[in-house]
């Protein structure tokens, strides 16, 4: 009888295939064959020539595209230029507000693109579904939020003008991404060629991002081509920043090409990166970092770990247990979902790959491969590993670019970071080891851009990446990586200041009134908002909320002290919300913003119906509360801690963490802008939040449920409870479980609430002074966020 051991063990993959025919039929509406995406339109190219672009796992040709010359290329640039000064002079707001409805254009067809991305690269399915096109969206978005912060973070400095941009075909979307996000963020406007091999999704992206995103025409110019068409970019007059990702070899061409020409110029280059295990690693954690090191995406990532330096003592162990690893990986067609690997880019990647690896194996060392072999009808090669590689052998020293891992080993830490540090590139580096002492010790003596412990090829928008050494220079992603694209303002006379001056503020117009109807509005009951849900107040009232004129507007519950505990209650259970990403909490405020933009006109006449002002003041409020949330969606994942210097051999990191849960007393005037100036930047770092909403003018909070539950806010997050605001403020700032109060009314009530709070001696945040919550400068910004957070110092002292 067969046991259910013996089934399992015998068991062999299906093939589980994921349709390819969407994006077929993509290139099928293109007729196959691709002009270029210039001025905001398809065009033809101005040069016959083209090129076949292959599918390296099938060799079937998938589409041609045309070969860039010198007409195509100026066409490109004068495109760019024309669409600088406006472009440049819309508000960071406006630009984020593009940039997040491209980050989205991008989650809309994440499936089209990580399908054409896997047909035109090789690269797996599991791969550009899972990595490479959630990291382009996430990159889009984190960078909408440095448009947003750009006026007040980058104060002084405005974009560089029209930038050349030259990607690989490595990770051919995600590189455009790392390149066209900080510069269109920065106001730049953008001339990007793919490579040659990769073209398909940076033109399907342009398509996507005029068609459905509505990016103005000329912000963003695809030009296919080689190499040639890349020199037209780098040497073109009225370009003024080249950015480029790829070869040393390349990137120093374009050194010497941009030399003395006052371009601005970033290089992302490759690598020959260390990946260092020490004797108490955990060895099995380290066979899953090698895997992820060197056969993701087939090894052709430059921060790949290339170089396996071993501890003596482990060495054999490690090498037994990665070889039965690689014995198990899966190498075939990339849109079968579970390949581990796929192919390699193209035939002369290929011959590359296989020309190095011969001549590792004639310098001597030792090389091993599974016994399975890898498919025939397209460009595969098998995950390879190299032992008793002498530190001074070609394929020691030189990038491969492909699944060949060679391995080294090493006696003393010193010994390692001598290894480690002798190859004339520094793009990043993995350490493992259990003690952490050993990690910090190493870390900082390791010369790359950047070291994973016990982890590898982690990338975020958030953290800058770039090279050392011949890694090239410059970052990518990051404050950091927003520098590259920006240059100080001219101090007088400067076309970019003249352009930046604030619009006048529009006059106020009449508000229209609404059309006398004969039948009676439906009747809204506002109930209180607690835990997710809008409840009843405690005591059942209500009390009545009067427009300027005198007319009741609606009737609003009547919050007491129990419907305070219960949201105090609430808020705390929803304490998880500090340890989301600040990704998802700005994902979370950018929806939010989305929402309330859809029922704008509606909240304006609600303000207007509130407070009296002019139909037109309430929309100027409604439109200043979406750009502030926007404000705080950007600072979500960007109100960073620092590394102090503390005179001790190691590190004291100093950690921004969320105070925990705030009561807010909202501001009397603007009732929204107030509400939404307050509770943004509490919840953007992590706290949750029980807000009392103006106490004249509850409304434009009260309306705010249905958005708060259509954009996903968790529950308890924001709390809102409505009534008497100094009373129930009070509340707030006796509760035991609150942990700080914010208050923005009159002075009497202020110092009631400062008095009561030395229960617990929570923080307090007293305003009776009014603020011009319209400004931005006294609106919102880091004031805010320092009172949303408290600082926790961890030391780290280090050293063997
Ligand atoms: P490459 O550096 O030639 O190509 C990268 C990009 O630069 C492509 O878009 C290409 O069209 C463009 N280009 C080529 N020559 C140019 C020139 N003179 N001026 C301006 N642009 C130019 O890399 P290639 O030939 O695709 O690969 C060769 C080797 O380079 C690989 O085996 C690998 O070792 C390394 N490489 C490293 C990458 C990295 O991310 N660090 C990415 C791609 C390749």
């Amino acid at each position: 009888m067969t046991t259910v051991s013996e089934i399992f063990e015998t068991m062999a993959y299906g093939p589980a295939p994921e349709n390819d025919k969407p994006a077929l039929e993509w290139i099928a509406r293109h007729d196959g064959a691709f002009g270029l995406f210039i001025g905001g339109r398809w065009t033809n190219g101005k040069s016959d020539a083209g090129f076949d672009v292959i599918n390296p796992a099938t060799t079937a040709r998938l589409a041609r595209v045309s070969q860039a010359g010198q007409a195509d290329v100026d066409a490109a640039v004068a495109a760019a230029r024309k669409a600088f000064p406006a472009w440049s002079a819309l508000s960071g707001h406006a630009r984020a507000r593009h940039l997040y409805a491209l980050a989205r254009a991008v989650q809309r067809h994440s499936r089209l693109l990580a399908v054409l991305e896997s047909l035109d690269n090789g690269k797996s399915i599991r791969e550009t579904r899972d990595l490479d096109i959630p990291l382009v969206a996430r990159h889009l978005t984190h960078h909408a939020g440095w448009a947003q912060l750009a006026d007040s973070e980058f104060a002084g400095y405005g974009p560089v003008g029209v930038v050349g941009q030259i990607v690989p075909w490595n990770f051919p979307l995600l590189m455009v991404a790392w390149k066209i996000a900080p510069a269109l963020a920065a106001g730049n406007t953008v001339v990007l060629k793919p490579a040659e091999f990769t073209p398909l999704t940076a033109l399907c992206l342009a398509e996507i991002a005029h068609e459905g995103g509505g990016l103005p025409p000329g912000v963003l110019n695809v030009v296919t081509g080689d190499g040639r068409t890349g020199e037209l970019i780098v040497t073109h007059a009225d370009i003024d920043k080249i950015a480029f990702t790829g070869s040393t070899e390349v990137g120093r061409l374009i050194r010497k090409a941009t030399a003395g020409s006052g371009k601005k110029l970033s290089l992302e280059l490759g690598g020959k990166s260390p990946f260092i295990v020490f004797d108490d690693a955990d060895l099995d954690s380290v066979v899953e970092g090698v895997v992820d090191a060197i056969w993701f995406n087939q090894g052709q990532v430059c921060c790949a770990g290339s170089r396996l330096l071993v501890h003596e003592g482990i060495a054999e162990r490690l090498v037994t247990k990665l070889r039965a690893r690689m014995e198990k990986l899966r190498v075939g067609p990339p849109l079968d979902k579970a390949i581990d690997m796929g192919a390699i880019v193209a035939p002369v990647q290929l011959e590359r790959i296989r020309s190095l690896v011969n001549t590792g194996v004639d310098e001597g060392a030792t090389m091993w491969q599974p016994s399975w072999a890898c498919p025939t009808d397209g460009y595969f090669y098998p995950p390879t590993l190299f032992t008793n590689v002498s530190p001074a052998a070609t394929v020691a020293q030189v990038e491969i670019f492909g699944p060949v891992l060679v391995s080294m080993t090493f006696r003393t830490p010193a010994e390692a970071v001598e290894l480690a540090n002798n190859t004339p590139y520094g793009l990043a580096a993995s350490v493992w080891t259990e003690n952490i002492n050993l990690a910090l010790d190493v870390a900082p003596k390791i010369k790359a851009g950047v070291v994973w412990i016990n982890c590898t090829n982690l990338f975020d928008a958030a953290s800058g990446f770039g090279g050392y050494r011949e890694s090239g220079f410059g970052r990518e992603g990051g404050r950091e990586g927003m520098w590259e694209y920006l240059k100080r303002e001219r101090e007088a006379g400067s076309e970019m200041r003249d352009a930046k001056k604030k619009p006048a503020k529009p006059a106020r117009a009449a508000r229209i009134p609404h059309p006398a109807s004969p039948i009676p509005p439906i009747d809204r009951t506002y109930k209180l908002f607690i835990g997710g849900a809008q409840v009843r107040p405690d005591q059942g009232y209500s009390r009545k909320i009067l427009s300027p004129s005198g007319t009741l507007l609606a009737e609003v519950a009547e919050g007491n002290r129990k419907d305070i505990r219960n949201a105090v209650e609430a808020a705390h259970a929803a304490e998880g919300w500090a340890k989301t990403s600040g990704h998802n909490r700005g994902q979370v405020l950018y929806y939010l913003a989305e929402n309330l933009a859809q029922r704008a006109d509606e909240f304006a006449e609600r303000i207007a119906d509130l407070t009296g002002r002019a139909g037109s003041d309430g929309r100027r409020e409604v439109d200043a509360s979406i750009a502030r949330l926007f404000s705080y969606a950007a600072w979500a994942d960007k109100y960073d801690g620092a590394v102090h210097q503390t005179p001790i051999r190691g590190v004291t990191l100093a950690m921004n963490e969320p105070v925990g849960v705030i009561g807010i007393a909202c501001p009397e005037d603007e009732p929204l802008l107030g509400f939404v100036s307050l509770v943004g930047p509490a919840v953007a770092v992590g706290n949750t939040v029980i807000a009392i909403p103006s106490e004249a003018h509850p409304l434009a909070a009260t309306e705010l449920y249905t958005v708060l539950d259509a954009s996903d806010v968790p529950a308890g997050v924001i709390n809102v409870v409505t009534g008497a605001k100094d009373a129930l403020a009070n509340v707030l700032a006796e509760h035991d479980d609150v942990d700080a109060v914010w208050y923005f009314g009159n002075q009497a009530a202020g110092a009631e609430v400062e008095r009561a709070s030395a229960g617990n001696m929570k923080r307090t945040w007293v305003e009776w002074h009014p603020r011009d919550w319209n400004d931005s400068e006294q609106g919102e910004g880091r004031e805010f966020l320092r009172e949303a957070t408290q600082v926790k110092n961890i030391w780290i002292p280090y050293g063997e």
